[in-house]
Formats: C-alpha cells, sequence, structure tokens
C-alpha cells in the first residue's frame, strides 16, 4: 500500500497506555467487528505515540508561507513542509477513522495536539479565500470516536461545559470535512475494577454493534 492508496479505515491510537487502555480496548471491539463485516477492507493503524512528528514551530511556520506564499522556499524548508505534507496525506487518504481518545487535562492528550497540528494544512484539506471564507477539502468521510474518562464526561450535545476534548474533535473534525462522526463515552474509569470492568464490557458490545454496521 503506497501513501497515496486511498484505505478503508484509519485507526488512531491516542492513549499510550498499550494493553492497560481502556479507550483502546473498546476500540478494538469496533475494529474487530468492522473487519468480520469488512473483510476485504484496508485498515491503517497509527498510534501518535509512536509516530515521528515534525515539531511544528517557527521553522516549520517559515516553510509553510515560504512554499505557500511566496514560492521561494530553500530546498530545506521544502523538505520540512514535505514531511508534514506526507503525514497530513496519510490521513487524508483514509474514507473512515477511528480514534481511541482518552481526556488529557480535560481535553486531548498533547501528542494528539501534535498530530492535528502537522496534519491540517491548507490544501491538504481546508483551504480559504477571500471570495469563499473556510472550505473543508475532505468530503465523504466518517468518524466513529471513542471516549475515555476517569470522570463521567457522556457524549451530550452540548458537551460538559468542562469538557473541552469532545468540542475539539468535532469542530476539528468538521474544519476539515469528515461530517458523519459517531460517538461513545466510555467512563467514568476512576471507580471500582467491578464496576470498570462492567463499564468496559457493556462499551466494547456498543463498539463492536457500531463497527459491524460503519
Ligand atoms: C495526564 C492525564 C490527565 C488526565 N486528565 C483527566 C481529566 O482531566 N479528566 C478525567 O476525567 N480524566 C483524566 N485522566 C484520566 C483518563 O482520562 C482516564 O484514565 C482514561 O480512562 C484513560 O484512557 P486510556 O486507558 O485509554 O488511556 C487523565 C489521565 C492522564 C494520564
Amino acid at each position: 500500500m503506497t501513501m497515496q492508496e486511498p484505505v478503508d479505515l484509519l485507526y488512531i491510537e491516542a492513549s499510550p497506555m498499550g494493553g492497560a487502555s481502556t479507550s483502546r480496548a473498546v476500540a478494538q471491539s469496533f475494529l474487530d467487528a468492522y473487519r468480520r463485516a469488512n473483510p476485504t477492507h484496508s485498515v491503517d493503524t497509527l498510534n501518535v505515540w509512536d509516530t515521528e512528528l515534525p515539531p511544528f514551530d517557527a521553522r516549520m511556520i517559515a516553510a509553510k508561507f515560504a512554499v505557500l506564499r511566496k514560492h521561494q522556499a530553500t530546498p530545506e524548508q521544502q523538505a520540512l513542509w514535505d514531511s508534514a505534507c506526507a503525514i497530513s496525506r496519510r490521513f487524508n487518504r483514509a474514507r473512515r477513522y477511528l480514534f481511541a481518545l482518552p481526556m488529557w487535562n480535560f481535553g486531548l492528550p498533547y501528542r494528539l495536539k501534535h498530530f492535528i497540528d502537522v496534519v491540517t494544512l491548507p490544501g491538504e484539506n481546508w483551504q480559504w479565500s477571500r471570495e469563499t471564507g473556510y472550505v473543508a477539502l475532505l468530503q465523504d468521510r466518517k468518524a466513529m470516536v471513542v471516549y475515555s474518562s476517569a470522570g463521567d464526561y457522556p457524549a451530550t450535545q452540548p458537551a460538559d461545559p468542562s469538557d473541552h476534548q469532545k468540542p475539539q474533535m468535532r469542530r476539528w473534525l468538521q474544519f476539515i470535512g469528515v461530517d458523519d462522526v459517531q460517538e461513545l463515552a466510555v467512563g467514568p474509569t476512576l471507580v471500582p475494577p467491578d464496576t470498570l470492568q462492567a463499564t468496559r464490557e457493556a462499551a466494547m458490545r456498543r463498539a463492536a454493534e457500531v463497527g459491524a454496521a460503519f
């Protein structure tokens, strides 16, 4: 599979907790059911903690403007911008997304935010002009987001005022054109082991139902 070929589903793991992760255990149930229902579909898995992400710093921002505006990028700037575009294209080529996403300090784990900053690029998945304003460039995409939190933050619309995890994901996905989003909030996870086990099992059953029909 090359980076340019479409992929049916991209699974993005935002928890670093491996086998101990609640969001990943639930997302895995979704994925197992999805694979059973769609045995020929291609699946790409990207763990944001294991994937090298270029710093999105002053050098990258200078490279961005050199490439996009002034058309006078140095070879180093072009290479830096190309490194961000390659990760963005790996993201953009997917038709469907699955996220396993713990709440950290009421929002996203910083490594997922870093990933979002690297992949959300003008000309790749959004554009702006004076005439049109912001335009999302992705189309016909859907996402399933499995959230996990120690506290009780259900996937309500609007979200709990303290919950900056779900509003940020919703706004970002909408911004780039992923407008069919399903959500499953797993929690609270800061509970006795038996209760956590029951919470996880119920969420895994629900995730499998969604995954089979996704
Ligand atoms: C750095 C850090 C910050 C966290 N911040 C919050 C928080 O603000 N609210 C909350 O309810 N849980 C918070 N938690 C708890 C996790 O969201 C919770 O344990 C979740 O179930 C972890 O999902 P995972 O097992 O998939 O990694 C935090 C955990 C970590 C490691």
